[in-house]
């Protein structure tokens, strides 16, 4: 099976990190293009903010934008790079100290994207579970993600790191109240 690493973002990797972003791909499954069009902006003003944006454990950095239009306040989290030679997809991580509960508007402790044409060789997996370590060593009992019922692939992803259905629920009106389904995987 072909590997992906997980990196931290830097300079030298950001090149093709921001050809993914014109290629059309997003990190945000929400807000797509029009977040990856904010992104490239941001890059092209700041690319050492944006770079340092991407590892913020003391939740320093702008508020978070939402579907619906609203901002929230930040909470901890980083965001690592699949790396195989060249970007592959991001997986991000939030929290809070000291406790597995999130706001009711943070859909999961974790998120992740692959690129389409890299989709299928187990990168999202690999991720996943390079991730838990981390979950673990922060203190954290479990990680919940949540996912849409029609999102077959990223629900296998959760089932191959170790994950099982906790419930099924609505989500908040920022993201239209539509029907979700929570997992979690105990650490
Ligand atoms: C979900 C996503 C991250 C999966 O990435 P990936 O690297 O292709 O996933 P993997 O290769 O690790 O595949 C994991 C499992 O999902 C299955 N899978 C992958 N894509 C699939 C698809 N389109 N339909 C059905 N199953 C799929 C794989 O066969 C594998 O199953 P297995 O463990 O039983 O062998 C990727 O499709 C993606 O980026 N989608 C858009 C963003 C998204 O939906 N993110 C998750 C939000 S909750």
């Amino acid at each position: 099976m072909p590997h992906c690493q997980l990196l931290q973002a830097d300079r030298q990797h950001l090149p093709s990190y921001v050809a993914a972003l014109g290629a059309g791909w997003s990190a945000d499954n929400v807000r797509g293009a029009a977040a990856a069009a904010e992104e490239l902006q941001g890059i092209r003003d700041d690319p050492d903010g944006f770079i340092a944006s991407l590892y913020d454990p003391d939740a320093t950095g702008s508020a978070i934008k939402l579907p619906d239009g609203s901002t929230v306040p930040r909470i901890p989290g980083f965001v690592r790079w699949m790396w195989d030679g060249e970007f592959c997809g991001s997986v991000g991580f939030r929290w809070t100290y000291g406790s597995e509960e999130l706001p009711p508007h943070c859909l999961g402790h974790i998120g992740y994207s692959v690129v389409p044409w890299k989709r299928r060789r187990g990168y999202a997996t690999q991720a996943l579970k390079a991730l838990l370590p981390e979950a673990k060593g922060l203190g954290l009992r479990y990680v919940q993600i949540t996912t849409d019922p029609d999102n077959e692939a990223s629900q296998r992803v959760i089932l191959a790191a170790g994950g099982y259905l906790l419930e099924r629920f609505i989500k908040t009106d920022h993201y239209g109240g539509a029907e979700g389904l929570r997992y979690r995987i105990d650490l």
